[in-house]
């Protein structure tokens, strides 16, 4: 069983016709620009190593390719297509010689970039994950964060914990779910994740998203 929709494989045709933009969630401009403009301000620097997980087809990493050092941006993403699409997104944009590292997994295998991050990034990631998954995610990032490092992660916030109904969210009228995609989860539930994985996790709360994604900074406990 799939847990998201993500498994599907977007065709070369579909990927011409601009279709990886829709699949990653539209908003294409402003989502993109909106992460990129957060982790500046959270003091990313061109020489800085990234890793964006669930990077997709390079909504952020467009931006991210363009002001950090070549070599410096790396992204993951289950679903090979979206990474081929943000190949083509790149050299629309004409970054293709920008050296991003790109990787196709399923289990989160951050190691295979080699080396540590100074910082990690999953935008609209954990809103389409399982618990399980999510703490293998954390597991995996926890190991590749250099010292002081941050991963900033956003989801779905439920007030309370089991939040079985569905949850509308305001603005951008998203339903999540306790059990299907997409996921809403409480904080008290990002606290035992990160617990399970060695972590810390700290509430950031909202930042302008424009359907109402809550931000998470989780830190490797000491
Ligand atoms: C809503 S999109 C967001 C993509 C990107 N972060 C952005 O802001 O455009 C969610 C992404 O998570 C990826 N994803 C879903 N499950 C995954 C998994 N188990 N491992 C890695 N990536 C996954 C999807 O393929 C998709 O690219």
């Amino acid at each position: 069983m799939d847990v998201n929709v993500y498994g599907r494989q977007l065709t070369p045709e579909e990927i011409a016709a601009a279709q990886h933009r829709e699949l990653v969630g539209g908003l294409w401009d402003e989502v993109g620009l909106l992460q990129f403009e957060f982790l500046r301000a959270r003091g990313l620097a061109p020489t800085h190593r990234l890793v964006d997980i669930g990077c997709g087809a390079l909504r952020g990493g467009v931006h991210f390719v363009r002001y950090l050092d070549p070599g410096r941006y790396h992204g993951l993403d289950v679903n090979a297509s979206l990474l081929e699409a943000g190949r083509r997104e790149l050299a629309a944009a004409g970054l293709a010689d920008r050296a991003p590292q790109l990787i196709a997994d399923d289990r989160f295998a951050l190691a295979r970039f080699g080396g540590t991050f100074d910082f990690a990034l999953a935008v609209s990631l954990f809103t389409h994950l399982p618990m399980n998954h999510i703490v293998r995610c954390l597991v995996a990032t926890r190991a590749v964060l250099g010292p002081g490092a941050v991963l900033y992660a956003t989801f779905f916030e439920a007030p309370d914990h089991p939040h079985l109904a569905p949850l509308p969210h305001a603005p951008g009228g998203i339903v999540t779910h306790y059990d299907a995609d997409p996921y809403h989860y409480a904080f008290a539930q990002m606290q035992w994740m990160a617990h399970a994985a060695g972590m810390s996790v700290e509430l950031i709360g909202p930042w302008d998203h424009p359907r109402d994604q809550r931000m998470l900074a989780f830190r490797g406990a000491p």
